[in-house]
């Protein structure tokens, strides 16, 4: 079949899209490159042409230059969206981790819910409550020891460091608890507990026994029923060395008599221990509370510890504040001991998603530097932060200076880049609402939720649990609604320890929903610290201390919300002047008291009213940023700068 249509038309073809100085520019580029335009142009395709017809017509100006405009538009753009990830990656700040984001919550297992009626709360208890950390927002939660134990201390004296004690079930429940932590997004940190086991151990059986293997598991030294090896006292009073009968020498102890202190200059002991750690992070928990970490060596010389009072009579040296515990606690060693821990966690880390944490226990009170060794160093890792317990001495003396001298006790003592942390209650000391009284709660709970760093709150902090007076003891049972048992056990008459009595009034059910209690308001100041950027990545600056009050500031570069707290830690109402900080506006609104009715109330900078007890948030609108002038009084874990236009955060 003939085709239809000539090679060569005659006819003139419509001429090559252009756009200004086309032409020229073409045509030059064509005279160069010695091509002739005129004959492509005579080209017409028609079905069926050769492909060396089809190459010549599209040869054409009016298709060579766009194809190649195009081309060279592809590459640029794909050079600069790499030029623009690589750069965005460079600039952005490290996503905070889920130990940074959610505040830590402590739950002391015996106490909060019991499942099967026995009195004692368990781990099938705690499944049954997750809710309650959804309805917290609250990711993190701290479970003191349920390992199998004779309960001498209350599970920190460990009969068996791989199974779950009967009292709180079964293994099988723990497994299930932690999988249905983690399907809700929760992480579980184990408490971990190297220094001592029980003296029910297997390993101290044979230890006293003088098995070969397992003859050096423990710290042993010479003595008679009568006269021990040195001055040494426990952290529970008397004497930290306890004679045996078995193995005709004293044992240490650096607590109870029934929690002997594992040697751990013995290899195989850490070689011991850091099987337990590959044990419970293969199972998945997602962090470990290295329990007493300073007591974890002694010096080997076994010398007296010097007295604090050298006049009094040694037989009358029987507590922990007689001695300075030169040669029991902090011994040189100690970090490489954390740290080669820490070092056998790493491997699990890099598990997608699966970073594994540790916070180490150390009460080291005045001496501040020693806790600070536990953030390891820019090279070597060893805890996320030590737990910062300086907040739990602010009802002896509560006063705006004092919280201010607490907070910067760590503040100013934290390494460089370091992520702070504060604790306001744990198994061990006293509730808030007891030690500073009920008026304090709110405003330490608002002190707690607006600094830097992670919070730290003890099971029932959230509604302002007390002691329970008879005992002096701040570990009763959780207050879950104005049921039986504050809804603790609703099967039985019986708990461990007697139920508040105050819990008709002071319980989860009651105060979920009513503004202005304390729960309510614990998870307003816990959202807030979560969805806003100043109070995760924002500079923390001190604004004023008085006798009352205790004002700070949260702000972050290019964020036009900043926030200033106003805390009244005084016993009387304040008037505060902050009529000389010229970055605050004249006047300032009030987000958030602690006394719901000032919710919204508007103040002159120069008189801003607290009752005694009362903290504000105040939330203000400015770009002009208060640290650069006041670098002195400011701190910041990682300058982030924000970029408030687009909404990205970058590194500044
Ligand atoms: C920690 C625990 C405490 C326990 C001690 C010994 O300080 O918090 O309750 O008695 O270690 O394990
Ligand atoms: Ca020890």
């Amino acid at each position: 079949v003939a085709p239809e249509r000539t090679v060569l038309s005659l006819t003139p073809t419509a001429a090559p899209p252009s756009f200004p100085g086309f032409d020229e520019l073409y045509k030059e580029r064509q005279r160069l490159r010695g091509i002739d335009d005129s004959v492509y142009a005579q080209v017409e395709p028609y079905a069926g042409m050769p492909k060396e017809v089809l190459l010549l017509y599209s040869s054409q100006a009016r298709y060579r230059v766009p194809r190649e405009v195009l081309f060279w538009l592809t590459v640029c753009c794909t050079l600069a969206l790499v030029a623009v990830t690589v750069a965005i990656i460079a600039l952005s700040p490290p996503c905070l981790g889920w130990w940074q984001i959610s505040p830590v919550y402590q739950v002391y297992p015996r106490s909060f819910k019991d499942s099967n009626g026995d009195g004692v709360g368990d781990l099938r208890g705690i499944k049954e409550k997750l809710d309650h950390f959804h309805s917290l927002n609250i990711k993190s939660i701290w479970i003191s020891p349920f390992y199998r134990s004779p309960m001498k201390d209350f599970g920190y004296d460990v009969e068996d460091f791989r199974d779950v004690d009967p009292l709180f079930g079964t293994m099988e429940d723990f497994e299930e608890l932690l999988a249905e932590m983690h399907k809700n997004g929760l992480k579980l940190i184990m408490d971990f507990i190297p220094n001592h086991s029980s003296d029910r151990h297997r390993w101290f059986n044979l230890s006293r026994t003088r098995d070969p293997l397992y003859e050096d598991y423990y710290v042993w030294a010479d003595c008679n029923a009568t006269k021990k090896p040195n001055n040494w006292v426990s952290i529970f009073g008397n004497s930290s060395w306890t004679y045996d009968e078995v193995r005709g020498q004293c044992y240490l102890h650096q607590f109870l008599k029934e929690q002997p202190d594992l040697n751990m200059r013995n290899p195989a002991v850490r070689k011991e221990i850091i099987d337990i750690i590959h044990f419970w992070l293969s199972k998945g928990v997602d962090g470990f509370r290295m329990d007493a970490v300073k007591h974890m060596l002694e010096a080997t010389h076994l010398r007296d510890e010097p007295q604090v009072d050298p006049n009094k009579p040694p037989e009358e040296v029987t507590t922990e504040w007689d001695l300075f515990h030169d040669y029991t606690t902090s011994q040189v060693g100690l970090h490489d001991i954390l740290r080669e821990f820490r070092a056998e966690m790493e491997p699990y880390s890099r598990e997608p998603g699966k970073y594994r944490f540790m916070v180490t226990e150390s009460y080291d009170y005045e001496e501040v530097e020693k806790t600070m060794m536990y953030y390891g160093t820019p090279l070597v890792k060893e805890s996320d932060f030590p737990f910062n317990f300086y907040l739990l001495d602010l009802p002896q003396n509560a006063s705006g200076l004092w919280a201010k001298h607490l907070v910067d006790l760590w503040m100013s003592n934290m390494p460089r880049g370091k992520w702070p942390n504060w604790v306001v209650g744990n198994h061990d000391r006293s509730r808030i609402a007891s030690s500073a009284g009920k008026m304090y709660v709110g405003v330490i709970n608002m002190l707690l939720l607006t600094l830097p760093g992670t919070p730290t709150t003890y099971y029932g902090e959230e509604i302002g649990m007390e002691n329970i007076n008879i005992t002096a003891d701040q570990r009763s049972p959780m207050q879950w609604n104005s049921d039986m048992n504050a809804g603790f056990n609703n099967l039985t008459n019986i708990t461990w320890l007697p139920v508040h009595p105050d819990y008709k009034s002071v319980n989860v059910e009651v105060q979920k929903d009513s503004e202005g209690s304390t729960m309510f308001q614990y998870n307003f100041l816990n959202s807030l610290r979560q969805a806003e950027l100043p109070f995760l990545r924002g500079w923390f600056c001190y604004v004023q201390a008085d006798a009352n009050i205790f004002s700070y500031l949260r702000e972050l570069d290019g964020h036009k919300e900043a926030y200033l707290m106003v805390l009244n830690f005084g016993k009387q109402s304040a008037t505060t002047d902050l009529s000389s900080v010229r970055e605050l506006p004249d006047q300032l609104k009030v987000l958030m008291s602690t006394n719901s009715t000032n919710n919204g109330k508007v103040f002159q900078k120069s008189g801003i009213q607290t009752a005694a007890g009362e903290g504000l948030v105040i939330r203000y609108s400015t770009y002009t940023r208060f640290h650069p002038s006041h670098s002195t009084e400011c701190y910041v874990s990682e300058k982030a700068c924000y970029l408030d236009t687009v909404g990205i955060l970058y590194k500044c």
